[in-house]
C-alpha cells in the first residue's frame, strides 16, 4: 500500500511500527513523515545487506521491533527495540538481522539506501506509506 505524503500542518499521529507492518517484503523503505529536509522512513529487514557508505550524511537507525546488528569493518553495533544507533557519514557499514527487524531511519531526503553501490538491494526513494 502506497499513500500520499502527509502535508505539513496536518495534525495526524503517525505510528511507525504500524506503518512498518504494512510494508510488503524486506529491504524496502517507505517514508512516513518529513521534517525540514529530513525524512523518517520505516523498513522491515531480514538477513544480510551489502557493505556501503553514505558520503554526505550520517544515518540514524531506530529499532521498533526485533534486533538489528550493524557491522563495521572494525566491529559491530547491536540495537534492540527502542534503541538508536547513528552511523557517521563516510563510514562503511552493513546492517544484518538474523530474524526480521522493523526499523525507522532518519536521514536527509534523497539518500540512497545502498550509498554509492547500486545493486538488487537498491530501493526506490520517496515512496510513502
Ligand atoms: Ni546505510
Amino acid at each position: 500500500m502506497i499513500s500520499t505524503p502527509i502535508s505539513r500542518g496536518q495534525r495526524i499521529a503517525i505510528d511507525p511500527l504500524d506503518k512498518a507492518r504494512k510494508i510488503e517484503g524486506h529491504w524496502q523503505q517507505r517514508v512516513i513523515a518529513e521534517m525540514n529536509d529530513y525524512q523518517f522512513k520505516v523498513a522491515r529487514l531480514e538477513g544480510d545487506f551489502i557493505w556501503h557508505r553514505h558520503a554526505d550524511t550520517d544515518e540514524t537507525f531506530i529499532v521498533l521491533e526485533g534486533e538489528l546488528r550493524i557491522d563495521f569493518r572494525d566491529g559491530a553495533m547491536h540495537l534492540r527495540a527502542g534503541e538508536i544507533g547513528i552511523v557517521p557519514k563516510g563510514v562503511e557499514h552493513k546492517p544484518y538481522a538474523a530474524r526480521e527487524v522493523k526499523i525507522m531511519l532518519i536521514e536527509p531526503r534523497g539518500v540512497v539506501n545502498t550509498g554509492e553501490e547500486h545493486n538488487e538491494r537498491t530501493a526506490p526513494n520517496d515512496l510513502w506509506i
